[in-house]
């Protein structure tokens, strides 16, 4: 565990961190009460880190290779063109969850460059998820790039939002 309370700033950034991963963790419960398809920028992660990094460029080399893994992989669930099954948020029958969009409309760019690499690698923990893991079959350099693919299907405040959330996890785990 890194010590939060080294600095005041540290101890600020966490609060906000542990603020927005709530709104965001509540934002991804599949409510079949509504049927919004629009996700909107969780308000919680405005806080401001002054040393926020710039966005750092895409590489296109390996946003086209992890375009060809999408599609190799991925894309019989969340799409070819990236935007989930229809009714996403909607459960299936027996309970489980449905694969969500991986463009503006989902949730995955509310999560850190880390988190997704896990998800994907191991599959999530939940228990609700019928997603397989494929660390057996993609390396985790594959896998970054099949993210580097899906930054570059956001839009500019999807990509910094996303960015915020890395920076700030790396800065945790490095402390
Ligand atoms: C057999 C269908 C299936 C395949 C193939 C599949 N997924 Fe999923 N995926 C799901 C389902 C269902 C969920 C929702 C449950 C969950 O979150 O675990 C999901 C959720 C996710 C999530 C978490 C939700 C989010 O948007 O943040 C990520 C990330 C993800 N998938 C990435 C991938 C990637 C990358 C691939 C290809 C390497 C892939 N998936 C292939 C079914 C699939």
């Amino acid at each position: 565990m890194p010590d939060l309370r080294s600095t005041t700033v540290a101890t600020t950034i966490a609060v906000a961190i542990a603020l927005a991963l709530a709104m965001i963790l509540s934002a991804c419960a599949p409510s079949p009460a509504t049927d919004s398809t629009q996700a909107t920028i969780p308000s919680a992660v405005a806080f401001t880190a002054d040393e926020l990094p710039p966005i750092p460029q895409l590489d296109i080399d390996r946003v086209e290779q992890g375009q060809i893994i999408y599609g190799q992989y991925c894309s019989s669930c969340h799409g070819a063109d990236l935007t989930g099954e229809p009714n996403w948020k909607v459960r299936n029958d027996d309970g489980s969850l449905r694969p969500p969009p991986h463009d503006n409309s989902g949730h995955t760019w509310h999560h850190s460059d880390q988190l997704l690499l896990s998800i994907t690698r191991d599959s999530s923990d939940l228990a609700e998820s019928r997603m397989p893991p494929f660390g057996d079959s993609l390396s985790d350099d594959e896998i970054m790039s099949i993210l580097e693919f899906l930054k570059s299907v956001w839009g500019p405040e999807e990509r910094e939002f996303q960015w915020r959330v890395t920076w700030s996890e790396q800065q945790r785990t490095d402390s």
